[in-house]
């Protein structure tokens, strides 16, 4: 499986922040938002990665990525010329891809729950991650019969559930063929959404609910929200090990003859 880090858009609702750069190289707590979504991809054992994005800042993501030998992977870029949509950046990574199976994920998504096991064991068709949320109009809106999606929107003005579709894609090989069918959307993009559509109608789209919060932070307070969430794993990431070294020492201490290493 190949993985495509998708980091379009201008940010315009993070302006004055995103005028200098890419929204998926602002800071969230320690580390820049890009890392998110690119360990999931890690995680999961995907080494190939095509990243996409506008020409305005490929510089900076280009010299903050590098080659990948950092992260143990292997990056190509594309450059989308202008916002055309999530599944127009998609399609920009045909040739990277090369008839494989694809995970797709949206470069200013940040995910807490390890989904890597789901990512490793995709099969055919199309996959989504699917998390409650309390603001369903803004997202990509599905609706289940078990873990089968029964019905997708984009943005809907009713929502017919309070689920969103969260920015991570899982296909097979035939996404390219059916993104190249697609026509723009009102809001002139060829919708992810779209993608999606046509694996639900024509063979299958399943979905796994995410158990952790989920942020899609391109609004201050979401990106606020991330930084705070990933503090907070951070220091009980800290807390773990400090406990386990602690416990060791006690060990240690009481009987002599437990391993040092
Ligand atoms: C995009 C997708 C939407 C999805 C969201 C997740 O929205 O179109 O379906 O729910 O990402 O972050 P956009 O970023 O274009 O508003």
């Amino acid at each position: 499986m190949k993985g495509v880090l998708i980091c379009g858009g201008y940010g315009t609702r993070l302006r004055p922040l995103t005028e200098i750069t890419n929204k998926s190289l602002l800071p969230v707590y320690d580390k820049p938002l890009i890392h998110f979504p690119l360990e999931v991809l890690l995680k999961a054992g995907i080494r190939e990665v095509a990243v996409i994005t506008g020409p305005e800042h490929m510089d900076q993501i280009a010299s903050y990525l590098g080659s990948g030998s950092r992260f143990g992977c292997e990056f190509s870029f594309k450059v989308q010329e202008k916002p055309g949509g999530i599944a127009q950046a998609l399609g920009l990574a045909e040739e990277l891809v090369d008839g494989d199976k694809v995970c797709a994920i949206l470069g200013d998504n940040v995910y807490f729950d390890d989904f890597s096991d789901v990512i490793q064991n995709f099969e055919k068709g199309g996959h989504l991650f699917v998390k409650e949320v309390p603001d369903a109009e803004r997202f990509g809106v599905v609706t289940l019969e078990g873990d089968v999606v029964t019905s997708i929107e984009e943005k809907p003005k009713k929502p017919k559930s309070n689920l969103a579709a969260t920015g991570c894609y899982l296909y097979d090989e035939r996404c390219f063929d059916i993104i190249r069918g697609l026509r723009p959307s009102a809001r002139g993009e060829i919708e992810i959404t779209d993608v999606s559509a046509w694996y639900m109608e024509n063979d299958v789209l399943h979905a796994t609910h995410l158990k952790e919060e989920w942020i899609d932070a391109g609004t201050f307070e979401s990106l606020f929200r991330a930084a705070e969430l990933a503090r907070k794993h951070l220091h009980k990431d800290a807390d773990v090990q400090n406990i386990k070294k602690k416990t060791k020492r006690t060990l240690i201490a009481d009987n002599p003859s437990v391993s040092r290493t």
